[in-house]
């Protein structure tokens, strides 16, 4: 058997993906996300994932939350807007350029039928990660109904949750491709050199990151990166691509500002902003 020929995610493959902004370019040629997250006790998870999201250069943000989490939402993230409900009101999604599903969402049973009435209304790549990789887990059958060319993002137990058990690294690198192929998605195996599975069979490796990152929450901000790029017209593959990379030299960037162990969520979505300004 032929070893697959990986990719290396840098500096050089993501500065020829990110495009420069035109002077006259308005709100509306980045894209309306949507982000669909949280639940009592696990607000933060939505709130950075929004945070991250908006920094990521979204045009326009709405946050389904559930109705407990409204003034933390807007309090937090006051440029974005807020839809509240029974089971997070996931209704009229065709507006959305992209949705983003799963930080902090919860598995409670309601939320199955909530997976269910997203893939049903939306037909486009969107990002799944967390809990919503958990509840497709728990009910394999929702794999088949994520849209094609969606991404989702599973750290090494949501990726065992979701296909099982490997016996090492190289074999849950070899499903990943797999299982890529399979359901037409893209999965991004997050860890210290996250790695990029496409649906062609192709796959990549992140360069960029450190092990300040091992933090509760820096997996909600890259949800939030990862969305917002597919929202400004990004293609799968590039927002995978490039949602790591800058994910990774953002911590890159905020480790050397103060140090690793210190590493908050949060700086994360601070230094988005040098990060972009790093692949120039
Ligand atoms: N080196 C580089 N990057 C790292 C390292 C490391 N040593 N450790 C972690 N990271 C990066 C990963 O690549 C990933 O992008 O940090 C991120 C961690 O993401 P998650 O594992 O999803 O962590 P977290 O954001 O805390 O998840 C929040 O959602 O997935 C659920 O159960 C999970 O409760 C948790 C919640
Ligand atoms: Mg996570």
């Amino acid at each position: 058997q032929q070893a697959a020929p990986f990719q290396l995610v840098d500096q050089a493959m993501v500065s020829a993906i990110i495009r420069p902004r035109n002077p006259f370019d308005h709100k509306g040629d980045y894209g309306h996300a949507a982000i669909i997250a949280g639940s009592y006790g696990m607000m933060g998870a939505a709130v950075l994932c929004a945070r991250a999201c908006l920094r990521s250069g979204v045009g326009k943000l709405t946050c389904h939350i559930p109705t407990q989490g409204y003034t933390i939402m807007q309090v937090s993230a006051p440029e974005a807007m807020c839809r509240t409900g029974e089971n997070h009101s996931p209704h009229e999604l065709e507006k959305y350029d992209t949705i983003g599903v799963g930080p902090g969402l919860g598995t409670h049973v309601e939320n199955f039928d909530l997976l269910n009435s997203v893939f049903e209304q939306n037909r486009r790549p969107m990002v799944i990660d967390a809990d919503a990789l958990n509840l497709i887990g728990q009910e394999k059958a929702l794999l088949k109904q994520i849209p094609p060319g969606s991404i989702i993002t599973p750290h090494p137990k949501e990726f065992e949750r979701l296909f099982g058990k490997t016996a090492n690294d190289y074999d849950r690198i070899q499903l990943a491709l797999q299982k890529a192929a399979e359901y037409n998605i893209y999965i991004v195996l997050k860890g210290r050199y996250t790695f990029i599975a496409s649906p062609d069979g192709r796959g990549y490796f992140n360069s960029s990151g450190n092990p300040g990152m091992a933090t509760g929450g820096t997996g909600d901000v890259l949800t939030g990166i990862i969305t917002g790029l597919l929202a400004q017209k990004y293609s799968s593959l590039h927002a995978a691509l490039a949602g790591v990379f800058l994910h990774g030299r953002s911590g890159d960037l905020a480790a050397a500002y103060s140090s690793q162990p210190s590493l908050i969520a949060s700086d994360l979505i601070e230094f988005l902003g040098q990060a972009y300004q790093s692949l120039t």
